[in-house]
């Protein structure tokens, strides 16, 4: 009997996709003053996803990520975090939310008076009540995840390489095990190979711990290397978003010359086999 209705059953629903939808950003426009730097902008993340966010120098990549992280002010549309809206949530609630999300800002990625150590527990402290032996402990397992040696614990930012600091600014954003890191530009300023280590390890961490990574770039390696998925800001909003094999076919004119500009051509070439 319950073969039967098993087999009588409808086939099962798509899995709603809302489940899988970590950010969803619906028409948001942000302006400073008269100046209106988004508008009616919409952009869903998906869970387990590397999405590369891309756009021209000044665009509002950053402004986009400061205001879904709630440090910004916008003056319609709504974001939702988790299911969460964030303009209606408690304070207990928007410290959950905060909790479940990890950043690396595109300036000042440490605090430079703050050793790396003390720099990673900066979120513990500020979220957690954790004695200090555990938050030690905790402290150089995020290291070890992202690849840097103990004895970095105990160095100033000042003392680190570039690739280092990236490094362990990506350890203080991953402090409180988030479901989502936002990367704002984390491999410029490093050399290719660092830039391709770095983002070998962010591959890494979403394959190994399902994190989703939402990571603003100007990096055609990094695009071409990590991500499942871009979206391109022109206009005041997500102009289109896709694979990058999709985007290259894309007809416009910033998205032709930022794929198939000198600076792409040879990336381009490698792409197409
Ligand atoms: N707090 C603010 N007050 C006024 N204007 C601002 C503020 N923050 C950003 N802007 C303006 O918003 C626009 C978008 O800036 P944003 O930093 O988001 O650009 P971006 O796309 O991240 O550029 P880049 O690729 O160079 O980092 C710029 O014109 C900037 O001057
Ligand atoms: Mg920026």
């Amino acid at each position: 009997m319950s073969e039967i209705l098993l087999h009588d059953k409808p086939a099962a629903p798509e899995p709603e996709k809302r489940d899988d939808v970590i950010l969803s950003a619906r028409d948001v426009t942000v302006r400073f003053g008269r100046t209106t730097v988004l508008e009616n902008l919409s952009l869903d993340v998906y869970r387990g996803e590397i999405l590369g966010f891309i756009g021209p120098s000044g665009a509002g990549k950053s402004v986009l990520l400061r205001t879904v992280l709630g440090l910004n002010s916008k003056q319609s549309g709504t974001i939702e975090l988790f299911g969460v809206d964030i303009d209606n949530v408690t304070d207990q609630q928007r410290v959950s939310l905060d909790m479940r999300l990890g950043v690396l800002f595109q300036q000042g990625a440490l605090f430079s008076a703050l050793t790396v150590k003390e720099n990673i527990q900066v979120p513990m402290r500020e979220y957690l009540d954790l004695p200090k032996k555990l938050m030690d402990e905790l402290a150089m397992l995020k290291l070890e995840l992202v690849g840097l040696k103990p004895d970095a614990a105990d160095k100033f930012p000042s003392q680190l390489s570039g690739g280092m600091i990236k490094r362990a600014a990506l350890a203080r954003a991953l402090a409180l095990d988030p479901d989502i890191v936002f990367l704002d530009e984390p491999t410029s300023g490093l050399d290719p190979i660092g830039a391709a280590d770095f983002d070998e390890l962010v591959a890494k961490l979403r394959d190994t711990m399902g994190l989703t990574v939402y990571m603003v770039t100007h990096d055609l390696d990094s695009l071409f290397s990590v991500c499942d998925r871009i979206a391109i800001l022109g206009g005041k909003k997500v102009m289109v978003d896709g694979t990058v094999k999709e985007l290259m076919d894309y007809d416009e004119p910033w998205v032709q010359s930022y794929f198939r500009g000198k600076r792409a051509r040879q990336i381009d070439m490698s792409a197409r086999g």
